[in-house]
């Protein structure tokens, strides 16, 4: 086993210092039936900061858009009492040692494939489409996309003003931002659409814009990203390195300072027939050619990927040589831990202090409750 000593070194980005590069992947839990965070998130929350995460990602929390969850669980990151919730937990993680950004969320026209709930209002999204061939809610208009971005950016404010150290704006996973990067899902001819990536990628690069206005200079942004998509395992935004640049590096110059590269398995290289099948993995091709920090993910510790746990799939513990000698190399700068810190509040300190045989690996039982 390699030393996981290249897990804990500190780092730092804009005003944000982490004690370490373990990151916990946001995970939407579906605990807050009436949008708002209550005592058990920060409980929840300041456990895994007290475990030793250096940066807590919190789950997909929704910005002030009517239909912009597609799952009753999830929480608001807008009015009153919501951000009160929220500030506790802030508070809570500040108290327990970690630092957190809110993962900001619009789901655009993705159903839910873990409830058959439906928003009382139309939802929305680039072309009308919840998959490519899918039709599902209604095609955003330009007053839309405009409010969208505003509604994004008061968001990303309001974060800023309750203590948070960063947000993460949801940018994978086919959700609202990813539906503007996909060909499958934007057939819009206006200037939000197009044959290439790059104008595809104008509406997240406005949004990212705007909400770097809205935080100012030094606020860390986090960008997450992803190829594929629970609807398509196998989609692709960017086919080709130059494609990924043409993708990326707008939004780096619009303000991202890091890129949340998500994969299902991390190990797996994104240009296998480039440099092999030890190459670099999503993460590490997004640093190579934007220059921007990153944060790569997927199976860390675990046996299986994260698609299982949605029917129920557990994962034993493995080892985290592979990790670590993509770390050692600066492949990337952190690592995001989703399901193993759901079962395992202490995965970070047990790594840490070498406690192997006490990892618990993922439960998928532990999905019942929030604790
Ligand atoms: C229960 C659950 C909920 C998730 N919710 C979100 C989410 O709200 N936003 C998001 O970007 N990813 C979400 N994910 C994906 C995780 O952030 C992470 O990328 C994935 O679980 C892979 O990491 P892991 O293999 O360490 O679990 C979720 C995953 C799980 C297991």
């Amino acid at each position: 086993m390699n030393s996981t000593d290249v897990l804990f070194r500190p780092f730092s980005i804009g005003s944000m210092e982490l004690a370490n590069r373990i990151v916990m992947a946001p995970m939407t839990r579906s605990f807050a039936p009436t949008g708002i965070p209550g005592p058990m998130h920060s409980a929840y929350y300041r456990r895994r900061a007290e475990g030793g995460a250096g940066l807590i990602l919190s789950e997909g929390t929704v910005i002030d858009r009517p239909a912009s969850r597609n799952d009753p669980g999830i929480p608001f990151f807008h009015g009153e009492a919501a951000l009160s919730g929220w500030k506790n937990v802030i508070d809570a993680v500040h108290h327990g040692g970690a630092k957190m950004g809110p993962q900001l969320w619009h789901t655009g026209g993705v159903k839910s494939f873990l409830t058959d709930w439906v928003p009382d209002v139309e939802v929305e999204s680039p072309s009308g489409l919840d998959a490519p061939g899918l039709p599902r809610g209604k095609i955003m208009s330009d007053a839309d996309i405009a409010e969208t971005i505003a509604a994004f950016s008061k968001a990303a404010a309001e974060a800023k003003r309750l203590g948070f150290d960063t947000i993460e704006l949801h940018g994978a996973h086919g959700y609202l931002i990813d539906q503007f990067f996909w060909n499958g899902t934007n057939l819009r001819s206006d200037r939000y659409g197009g044959a290439t990536i790059r104008e595809r990628s104008r509406f997240a690069a406005e949004l990212v814009a705007a909400v770097r206005a809205s935080v100012g200079p030094g606020f860390p942004i986090i960008l997450r990203v992803s190829q594929w998509k629970p609807q398509d395992y196998a989609a692709r935004i960017a086919e080709t390195p130059d494609l990924l640049a043409d993708w990326l590096q707008p939004l780096v110059d619009a303000g991202v300072d890091v890129l949340h590269c998500s994969q299902r398995r991390f190990w797996e290289p994104e240009f296998r027939e480039i440099d092999g099948a030890e190459g670099l993995n999503f993460a590490g091709w997004a640093k190579k050619l934007t220059g921007a920090a990153t944060i790569s993910v997927g199976s860390v510790g675990l046996s299986g990927d994260v698609m299982g746990a949605f029917s129920g799939e557990g994962s034993t513990s493995v080892g985290l040589d592979k990790l670590l000698e993509r770390m050692e190399r600066d492949e990337f700068d952190l690592i995001a831990v989703g399901r193993a810190l759901i079962t395992d509040p202490a995965w970070v300190e047990k790594v840490r202090s070498g406690d192997w045989a006490e990892l618990k690996g993922f439960d998928a039982a532990s999905l019942a409750e929030l604790v």
